[in-house]
């Protein structure tokens, strides 16, 4: 126990900001960088006896958007113990509610952080839903590129620009390219932003799937 402290301590000296700063990222770029993303209720929570300095999280999934072969049945999400080390808190007693949760999987085992994408499923939109049901998915080749301080461009032709973030000063998802769109392969190679709601997505989503 001493040991870790120590160990501890000189990690919060050895970075300048021992925090969990979490960079905000598009839903796309959260479905595509996630190695398992699934609907799910949380219906149980402790201590963990299998990993150390874990709580464990009892999930029930409802719908698996994305997991590797293996991972349809995933019962338990592991979190940090410790909110300085990123562990994510569940705020919500309530069982029946569902929350789209982005992990990662470590040996065999899927890990959430206090930086992990979820959220009610009940306040994304209805072009995030979409775009986690279907659209992400068929479009992780196009990447999305934030822009911080302008002026930016984009690197390639598989790029899209976010720039959300310089009219909103929140770290949200609200934003118009975070809530309405996603970046598609024109049919082109190009990638562009484009509606979840728009019929000519629709489109490009056909000449996606061949
Ligand atoms: C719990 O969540 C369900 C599903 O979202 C909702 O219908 C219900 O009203 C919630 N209950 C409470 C007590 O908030």
């Amino acid at each position: 126990m001493f040991a870790l402290v120590v160990l501890l301590v000189l990690g919060c000296l050895s970075q300048e900001a021992w925090s969990c700063s979490c960079g905000i990222r598009h839903p796309q770029s959260v479905y595509c960088d996630s190695a398992i993303v699934m609907r799910v209720k949380f219906v149980g929570q402790k201590v963990s006896e299998k990993i150390s300095n874990r709580v464990q999280y009892r999930i029930k999934t409802t719908k698996i958007f994305k997991a590797p072969e293996g991972y349809e049945d995933i019962q338990d999400l592991y979190t940090s113990i410790s909110e300085s080390l990123c562990g994510y808190q569940h705020a919500s007693t309530n069982k029946s509610e569902e929350f789209i949760v982005a992990g990662h999987i470590v040996d065999n085992n899927v890990f959430i952080n206090s930086c992990s994408f979820i959220a009610p499923w009940a306040s994304l939109t209805y072009c995030q839903k979409r775009g986690f049901l279907q659209a992400y998915a068929k479009n992780c080749e196009c990447k999305i590129k934030q822009c911080s301080i302008p002026p930016c461009e984009v690197d390639d032709d598989r790029q899209c620009l976010w720039t959300d973030h310089l009219t909103r000063q929140k770290s949200s998802h609200s934003g118009h390219q975070a809530a309405n769109l996603a970046c598609v392969n024109n049919g082109n190679s190009l990638c562009i932003w484009d509606s979840l709601k728009s019929r000519i997505y629709s489109l490009s989503a056909k000449s996606a799937t061949k």
